[in-house]
């Protein structure tokens, strides 16, 4: 491929310079088909920790591990173009020192070739975030509810209902911001914090379960298209994807059992040649 016909994926000053304009368009992916479709008409694609859930059948995104990120984020680096990719740094491989994370972050940027990751942000976040910055690993944070926290807090409500909460939200996204965090998403919190989010802080604020408020969207991208019965009130289907598929999956499984697929439409016709003389390749023999 010529250098001319390379076109430049998006990059995270190229979304921080968003702030305040065109809202930033976000989704989750986590394979090479789904990438290719989402590249088209998103800024930012992340390779959520959400996989566990959505793809893997876990409970909850505790269980996902660094190589299961490595391995969808490469998935996804090999069909999309243009969009920003950013991989989540799964639970217990980032908390507990700006080492740890510096290896983890490493390891996902050189091995996807993705150009950023994100982490869920309470306060030992800043430093992270800045130790990570200054190495060349751009970072997004993650504030209001945080599902790798799910066993803190109890379950997946939307967060601030008291102003302490509320307050502390706040003081995170602040804080994530001066640190370098070069966008924050902010989930699940009232119109009025996502508000106060996005005036607080001099970097994009990407929401989801957060209001039109903020500077861009994100959902999880089997939830806005349908592969769930139950999905969490802040998203919209977009398309019935687990009923378009349950009618597909049924035809299928009627139409073989009365032997009407594969019809010839779907059949090879070729007759089997006659097989051709292969030359004796046998040396000849030395006299
Ligand atoms: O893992 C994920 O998909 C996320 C989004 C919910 C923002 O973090």
């Amino acid at each position: 491929m010529s250098a001319q016909s390379h076109i430049p994926r998006m990059t995270a000053p190229e979304i921080t310079a968003r702030k305040g304009k065109e809202p930033i368009v976000c989704l989750t992916a986590y394979d090479a088909p789904m990438a290719a479709i989402v590249d088209e008409y998103c800024d930012l694609i992340l390779v959520g920790d959400s996989v566990g859930m959505v793809v893997h059948g876990l409970s909850s995104t505790v269980g996902v591990t660094l190589e299961m990120m490595i391995l969808h984020g490469q998935a996804v680096m090999r069909t999309s173009k243009k969009a920003l990719v950013v991989v989540d740094l799964p639970f217990g491989s980032y908390e507990d020192s700006v080492e740890t994370a510096f290896k983890s972050a490493s390891r996902v940027l050189m091995e996807t070739g993705c150009q950023a990751i994100k982490i869920e942000s309470g306060s030992y976040a800043p430093a992270t975030i800045s130790y990570l910055t200054e190495r060349g690993i751009p970072v997004m944070a993650h504030v209001g509810l945080r599902p790798q926290s799910v066993n803190v807090l109890g379950g997946y409500r939307a967060r601030g209902r008291d102003q302490k909460v509320a307050t502390e939200i706040i003081n995170n996204a602040v804080a994530a911001a001066e640190a370098g965090a070069f966008a924050i998403v902010v989930e699940g919190v009232n119109t009025k914090l996502a508000e106060q989010v996005t005036e607080a802080i001099h970097v994009p604020t990407i929401g989801i379960g957060a209001s039109k408020h903020c500077d861009g969207q994100i959902l999880v991208t089997p939830d806005m298209l349908g592969m769930f019965d139950w999905t969490p009130k802040f998203v919209k289907k977009f398309t019935d994807l687990k009923g378009e598929s349950e009618k597909a999956v049924k035809a299928y499984a009627e139409q073989v059992k009365a032997r009407a697929f594969p019809s010839k439409e779907y059949t090879y016709k070729f007759d089997a040649q006659p097989a051709k003389k292969t030359p004796n390749k046998t040396p000849n023999k030395i006299k």
